[in-house]
């Protein structure tokens, strides 16, 4: 048992999607979460860049004596695959609980993946499906535009810029008839329902978020690693840039109020 706290980062505040998971999964879990918001967006960058970058936001929570680092952005999940080799705790990233829930999801053998150019570009998802199932075809499109999107508020279902984006990168996965989509990056979450509206109730929408807090905590619970306090987990956010702002737009990605809990670091220390 282990109250130290699990470490979550992303580029910038869209894991805090996942942190929401983490924390309805694991309630009694302390979290410590990093959001690179000094140079998000990861998702247009080199992979070395992004490699370079992920390995200080890792150095950075491993500071804060964390039992796991989780890296909730799908970006450096799919690009940065030596990270687990040099971390001394638990590492996981979103790929394989996600791949393996979308796998089992489908009936129809066709999978879409949507993520950022970097993510797309990898090849990750579509390699990691193929590993659990050759039979299955998968259907890509990277969406540079829903990041954004998502960060102006433009999530819901009678907003015509978020209507048309999405109508605009999902045709041609819809006209591959897949019945199972992979929202393979932090921000998707929230435009589920225009997603959802386009695509339609039957087609099942995987949340990578919630896929690898379920993940996370099988693994705490078969390492004996979960906190056996009652009490619920406490939260402790940083950032690399201004903190003004944080509540507001950490409360679109969290759907609930944190305060004014946060702090900056230089992560270039790291
Ligand atoms: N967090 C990133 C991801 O999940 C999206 C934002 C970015 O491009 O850095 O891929």
């Amino acid at each position: 048992m282990s109250s130290q706290a699990i470490g979550v980062f992303d580029s910038g505040l869209g894991g805090l999607t996942a942190v929401k998971q983490l924390r309805a999964i694991m309630p009694h879990e302390n979290i410590v979460y990093f959001g690179d918001t000094g140079r998000v967006p990861y998702g247009n960058r080199s992979a070395a860049t992004i490699s370079r970058y992920a390995k200080q936001d890792a150095r950075f929570l491993l500071s804060h004596n964390v039992k796991m680092v989780i890296a909730a952005c799908g970006t450096v999940s799919s690009t940065v695959l030596d990270l687990g080799q040099v971390l001394p705790v638990p590492y996981i990233n979103v790929i394989a609980p996600t791949a393996l829930a979308a796998v089992n999801a489908t009936k129809n053998g066709r999978i879409g993946v949507i993520g950022t150019r970097a993510t797309i570009g990898s090849g990750a998802y579509k390699k990691e499906i193929e590993r659990l199932d050759s039979g299955v075809t998968v259907i890509q499109r990277e969406c540079p535009l829903f990041v954004p999107i998502v960060e102006e508020g433009f999530i819901s279902p009678d907003d015509e810029i978020a209507r048309l984006s999405v109508e605009r990168y999902l045709c041609y996965i819809k006209a591959h008839g897949v019945d199972t989509i992979i929202l393979g990056c932090t921000h998707y979450p929230l435009l589920k329902p225009v997603i959802g509206q386009y695509v339609g109730a039957d087609v099942k929408l995987i949340d990578s978020g919630k896929e690898t807090a379920i993940y996370a905590s099988k693994l705490l619970e078969s390492r004996g690693l979960l906190n056996d306090s009652r009490n619920t987990g406490e939260c402790s956010f940083f950032v690399s840039d201004r903190t003004e702002d944080f509540t507001s737009t950490a409360s679109i990605f969290l759907n609930s109020n944190i305060g004014e809990n946060v702090e900056r670091v230089d992560i270039w220390n790291y």
